[in-house]
């Protein structure tokens, strides 16, 4: 597969990324950081929280949030106070996600550009929430979220009547503005839509394969 680097493990894509991550903390320690959830990056945090870094400089902005309380068990602020910012000295005031001011979001984004944004990836192709058929001019926005989605995403939920039907997310063009891209892939499942995101055509259908057009992408596997 073109421009994908492959690895053996799990345990070694993490401590890749995490390398890049403490690369661009050590360069420039009021780094801003696009971060995502979900499963795949659990690995990354977990080998950031044990590394002596030094975030308390450090901004970042999320890429998507379900539209639910955000103190509930699975909102994806509490996924991040949980896996990472409760476990790092980053201020809970720097730690940014999208609300329903979109406004306000992309103008924080738009101020300074962000250094490194970290994606994973559905398995329908979609970045943040940016779901098949999302424009590649998109910025911060409500979205409905596609049945493969909540379904992909209801291991999570008792069940997949409870997978919150919308979320706010970042847009196509908003991740696109970073200066970096790191896309991570984990498992088998990921394969075939990767291959056809940084392979195929660049197309709305495919929202990942925008990242083609992205001159500093890197993209990370392991099944
Ligand atoms: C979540 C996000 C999503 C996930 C994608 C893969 O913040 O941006 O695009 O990265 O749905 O999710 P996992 O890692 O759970 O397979």
């Amino acid at each position: 597969m073109n421009k994908v680097t492959m690895f053996s493990t799990y345990e070694k894509l993490s401590k890749y990324v995490a390398n890049i991550v403490e690369e661009q903390l050590k360069e420039n320690r009021i780094s801003r950081f696009i971060l995502p959830t979900g499963s795949t990056p659990l690995g990354l945090y977990k080998e950031l929280v044990n590394r002596e870094l030094d975030w308390s400089a450090v901004m970042t902005y999320n890429l998507d949030v379900y539209i639910m309380n955000p103190s509930h068990s699975q909102s994806y602020q509490t996924f991040m106070k949980e896996n990472l910012f409760d476990k790092i000295n980053i201020y809970p005031s720097n730690c940014k996600f999208p609300d329903r001011n979109v406004q306000s979001y992309e103008q924080r984004l738009k101020g300074i550009p962000v250094d490194l944004c970290i994606l994973g990836i559905g398995t329908n192709g979609h970045i943040a929430f940016n779901e098949p058929g999302s424009s590649f001019k998109s910025r911060t926005r409500v979205v409905d979220l596609t049945e493969q989605t909540l379904q992909d995403n209801s291991k999570y939920f008792d069940s997949v009547e409870d997978v919150p039907k919308q979320a706010i997310t970042m847009g196509l063009r908003t991740i696109m503005e970073s200066k970096k891209i790191e896309l991570m892939a984990n498992g088998v499942n990921k394969l075939n839509i990767l291959n056809v995101a940084m392979n195929g055509e660049v197309t709305e259908s495919v929202p990942a394969s925008i990242l083609q057009n992205h001159d500093n992408v890197e993209v990370f596997y392991c099944d």
